[in-house]
């Protein structure tokens, strides 16, 4: 056997490296919880500077012990299990999900079709249908997992196209502007997949949103109206469960009677808040989902899963089977069957990830009850972190947070200019991730700079919240 290979794949090794591995992650795990403040959230650095010590350990000579790499990697990586990451939608994942993933990075199944992936096919037929099951769907409902919320949007638009568009643009291309209505504080992937399938400005129509940033769904008849009358086929409306900058979210409902009066399908990006189903006190911010014919719900940003993994669901799963009419005959004997086990004919992955397996293990082990758990615990972070800020005096708030997004600033007493406040913001915001004992992110509403936490971590405690405010005010 050549020297390289040998050693590559050597078993004892493996075991001694992977033993070590979690050792350190079980480490980091008890730091975070006991002594969090001994860790930086994020450790941050200048690209060029990353890049100039990343470049340095590159040419450093090979070594055989694998630890040395990660250790380094886990100590200038963002902490997303450190109760003072309060950043970007994402979860910190749970160990037995993580477990999984490497399970899955190592079985490395294609998924492609199902004799490349029997097991994890299988489980992601479990996991769709209880999904769609929590989302309220009848037993027709189905889909799969995706790579990623952006994917998932856009494999939702395409089916959306081939079901309502008045000719078969996957064969002929071309046709009438289609176009579909969303709101102005939509995730900017919606207006991307629009371009994607050609549709172009035209594709899409803004519907201007609400003091809460909601979309103002008494607006959909006239813009409607006024888009056919221009010569456009209005095809869909997709709702926002829930918006990224302020974590608004639109009425579900409202947008659920208004397509199933017009005809039209209806997406919801529900990318970060459709996983409020699995919590019995903040279901309600999703009430109307059941109404959606395609939903979007990401795991791994508010289920503890590793990224990335998305639920596409469909009201009618034989929906889903149109969106690639295409033929592949190298992967499949029978085209026209609907077989809901080779799902390269309905994903737009050929290859994909294990993901299943990340999603199944939290069921297996703790039951939806850990996501009722986790959601609820966030969302009320969220909630009362807004009372904080409401009730101090140099602190406001965009809007009252209905979720675990808040976007707030600090005015000092007198400072009342826009441009001096999104400066002063701008440069505590800059501090607080140069100290790196805080991570926050910003957003940009209306033209004016906010701070932005999105709560992911359950171990974020109120002295945590409390801290971060004086921190900025300090
Ligand atoms: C509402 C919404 N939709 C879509 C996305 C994109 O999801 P992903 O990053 O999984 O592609 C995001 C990401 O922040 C989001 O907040």
């Amino acid at each position: 056997m050549e020297k390289h290979i040998k050693k590559a794949y050597e078993p004892h090794h493996f075991r001694e490296q992977g033993h070590q591995l979690i050792d350190l992650l079980a480490d980091y795990l008890q730091t975070v919880q006991d002594n969090p403040d001994s860790l930086e959230a994020i450790h941050w650095k200048e690209p060029e500077e990353m890049l100039k010590n990343w470049s340095l350990d590159e040419e450093e000579p090979r070594e055989n012990n694998w630890l040395n790499f990660y250790k380094k990697v886990l100590d200038t990586s963002v902490h997303v299990h450190h109760p003072k990451y309060m950043g970007h939608q994402i979860s910190p994942t749970a160990p037995v999900a993580a477990l999984a993933g490497f399970l899955g990075d190592f079985l490395n199944n294609g998924m492609g079709v199902y004799e490349m992936g029997v097991t994890s096919t299988t489980l992601e037929r479990i996991v769709i249908k209880k999904v769609a099951g929590q989302m309220g769907f009848g037993p027709k409902a189905g889909g799969f997992l995706t790579s990623g919320g952006t994917l998932g949007n856009l494999t939702a638009l395409l089916c959306a196209r081939s079901r309502m568009a008045n000719r078969n643009i996957w064969q002929e291309g071309g046709g009438t502007q289609l176009a579909l209505m969303v709101s102005e504080q939509a995730h900017y992937c919606v207006d991307r997949a629009v371009r994607i399938m050609g549709w172009g400005e035209g594709g899409i129509i803004k519907v201007p949103a609400n003091e809460q940033f909601q979309m103002r769904t008494e607006l959909l008849p006239e813009l409607l109206e006024k888009a056919e009358a221009e010569g456009r086929k209005v095809i869909a409306v997709v709702g926002s469960a829930c918006t990224t900058s302020t974590g608004s979210f639109d009425d579900l409902n409202a947008i659920g009677r208004f397509c199933k009066e017009k005809g039209l399908w209806f997406h919801i990006d529900g990318a970060h808040g459709a996983a409020a189903v699995f919590s019995e006190k903040y279901s309600s911010l999703v009430s109307g989902l059941e109404k959606a014919d395609s939903v979007v719900m990401d795991f791994h940003k508010m289920l503890l899963t590793p990224s990335i993994t998305t639920a596409l669901v469909f009201k009618k799963e034989e929906d889903t089977y149109r969106t690639f009419a295409q033929k592949a005959q190298y992967l499949w004997n029978t085209e026209e069957d609907r077989e809901w086990f080779n799902l390269a004919k309905r994903t737009f992955e050929c290859t994909k990830l294990m993901l299943s397996i990340k999603v199944y293990s939290i069921l297996k082990v703790y039951g939806t009850e850990l996501w009722d758990e986790y959601v609820t615990k966030v969302m009320d972070t969220g909630i009362r972190f807004g009372q904080l800020v409401e009730a101090h005096p140099q602190f406001e708030l965009a809007v009252l947070p209905e979720c675990n997004i808040v976007c707030f600033r600090h005015r000092p007493v007198g400072m009342m200019v826009s441009e001096e406040l999104n400066e002063w913001n701008e440069n505590l915001r800059q501090r607080l991730l140069e100290e790196g004992k805080f991570y926050i992110v910003k957003t940009n509403l209306e033209g004016n700079l906010w701070l932005r936490c999105t709560f992911t971590n359950p171990f974020t405690t109120e002295a945590d919240l409390t801290s971060l405010l004086a921190e900025l005010e300090a």
